[in-house]
């Protein structure tokens, strides 16, 4: 029998980013059509139309991942996570964002001799992203830092997962987030700073957020989820399957201020990064951390940790999770409000969430691919029960039904509002280096780059005179 192309979910609470109302939520051909209070008055449902009971549930709309890697090629192995389509782009970024509607371009300073870009590299990405309105992110570490370090830990002896962390500290993710915003601030180019793992670089985001840039960070549900004290687990096995760079930091009280962050908008979007090995490719590294894939799991944890620590904390309110998990990006990758939002006219992409439920995360019970799960045991208070894609209930009652091909990718347009207005608004304010400099104008009586600019005229002039 055909699946009914209509669904009706009754009588939950619809939770936006801005608001909550008890309501409900008519989906027809994969989009919502109606939203409102007792849509359907009681008895039998019309032929062809599902009813959802969501009462006492929530209706938050579909949660956006801003950061997997699946079927990843990666130091010697592949990533075990796949997805169903996936899309191979080797074109010029021009190409890729004017015809193909790609608006982001992730940039590594981490990886020497794979992928790692140096300054005047990513000064020219950041120009570029800029010019064709995109938002270039950053994996944001030292990559030669990372590599000498890593020869220490060798020469030192310690070839175990905990080198991973002792060769590169919080400083060389602090530096590299700094570097990156000062290359992006130059040409005034938005970016976001991906899996940001530490305090410090945490804290150089919250600066130069306060300083007007636009930039913005991604906290991972890793992160927040967990803590790099695991390095140092007696278990090799267990130690090696958190790897991953950034890598999680073992100052145990990390995940509790990233996600304060999170919660005053200091961070503002979350990934799962998630890029799982399974312990025979991890084994990879087993006499050399060096060669231990980098990696860990989060796609379907996400939203379970993310509430648990945020909400369930009571760090953050229903609304905010919303923006949190979806809303901002929709925002900043130029997807809202056809995505990110529960109206009329948007996409059904939903999920009916319990939030008196509980969950205990375990690898013997997860979907993943991946043989270990690194939030084993965590109990989260607040489940999804429902998960709706483009109006097609996917995952209901612990079962995926889901077939290859079915995932749909979405162009979008450069020059996102959300980021783009304050960009040509700064560009035509001021030159980026002049903004703020209100004293020096006081003091010097003139602009800065005004006052240096007529200073070459005239030395140029000089220089045609005789005797100069
Ligand atoms: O360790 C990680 N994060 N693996 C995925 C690749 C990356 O750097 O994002
Ligand atoms: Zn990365
Ligand atoms: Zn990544």
């Amino acid at each position: 029998m055909a699946a009914p192309s209509r669904l009706l979910i009754r009588g939950g609470r619809v939770v936006n980013d801005d608001s909550s109302q008890v309501a409900d939520v008519l989906v027809e051909d994969g989009v919502v059509r109606a939203l409102g209070r007792d849509l359907l008055p009681p008895g039998d449902a019309p032929a062809g139309l599902r009813v959802l009971d969501a009462a006492g549930k929530l209706v938050l709309p579909g949660g956006i991942d801003t950061h997997t890697h699946m079927q990843f090629p990666f130091m010697g192995s592949r990533s075990v996570d796949d997805f169903y389509q996936g899309t191979k782009v080797k074109e010029e970024m021009k190409i890729l964002t004017q015809d193909k509607g790609v608006n982001s371009f992730k940039v590594f300073m981490a990886y020497r001799d794979l992928y790692m870009l140096r300054d005047v590299e990513l000064y020219k990405v950041f120009s570029w992203c800029k010019e064709i309105g995109a938002i270039a992110e950053v994996h944001a570490e030292n990559g030669d830092l990372i590599a000498e370090g890593a020869k220490k830990m060798l020469a030192l002896g310690i070839t175990g997962p905990e080198g991973h962390e002792l060769g590169r500290p919080e400083a060389v993710e602090a530096e590299a987030t700094l570097r990156a915003i000062t290359i992006a601030g130059a040409v005034n180019c938005p970016l976001c700073v991906v899996h940001v793992m530490s305090k410090s670089a945490a804290r150089v985001i919250a600066d130069a957020r306060r300083d007007g840039k636009v930039v913005y960070g991604e906290a991972i549900a890793a992160g927040l989820g967990t803590d790099g004290t695991h390095y140092w687990n007696r278990e090799w096995l267990h130690a090696a399957h958190h790897v991953m760079g950034p890598p999680l930091r073992p100052d145990p009280s990390t995940p509790d201020f990233l996600m304060n962050l999170l919660a005053n908008g200091d961070l503002t979007i979350t990934g799962s990064d998630h890029c799982t090995f399974n312990t025979c490719q991890k084994a990879l590294g087993k006499d050399d951390f060096t060669k231990i894939p980098n990696g860990v799991n989060g796609v379907e944890d996400r939203m379970l940790v993310i509430w648990e620590k945020g909400v369930h904390s009571g760090k953050m309110d229903e609304n905010w999770f919303v923006a949190v998990t979806s809303t901002n990006a929709a925002k900043i990758f130029n997807l809202y409000p056809r995505k990110g939002k529960i109206a009329v006219g948007s996409d059904a992409d939903i999920v009916i969430w319990d939030p008196k439920a509980t969950r205990t995360i375990s690898a013997k019970t997860h979907h993943q691919a991946v043989n270990f799960n690194i939030f084993e045991g965590m109990v989260c208070h607040g489940v999804p029960l429902v998960t709706i894609s483009r109006g097609k209930v996917v995952y209901e009652a612990g079962v995926f039904s889901v077939t290859a091909g079915d995932g749909k990718f979405i162009p979008r347009k450069p020059f996102a509002e959300y980021i783009y207005k304050r960009i040509k608004q700064q560009d035509q304010y001021s030159l980026p280096e002049e903004a703020g400099l209100e004293e020096w104008e006081e003091v010097n009586g003139e602009r800065r780059l005004e006052r240096a600019m007529r200073r070459s005229k005239r030395a140029k002039v000089m220089k045609r005179k005789p005797g100069f």
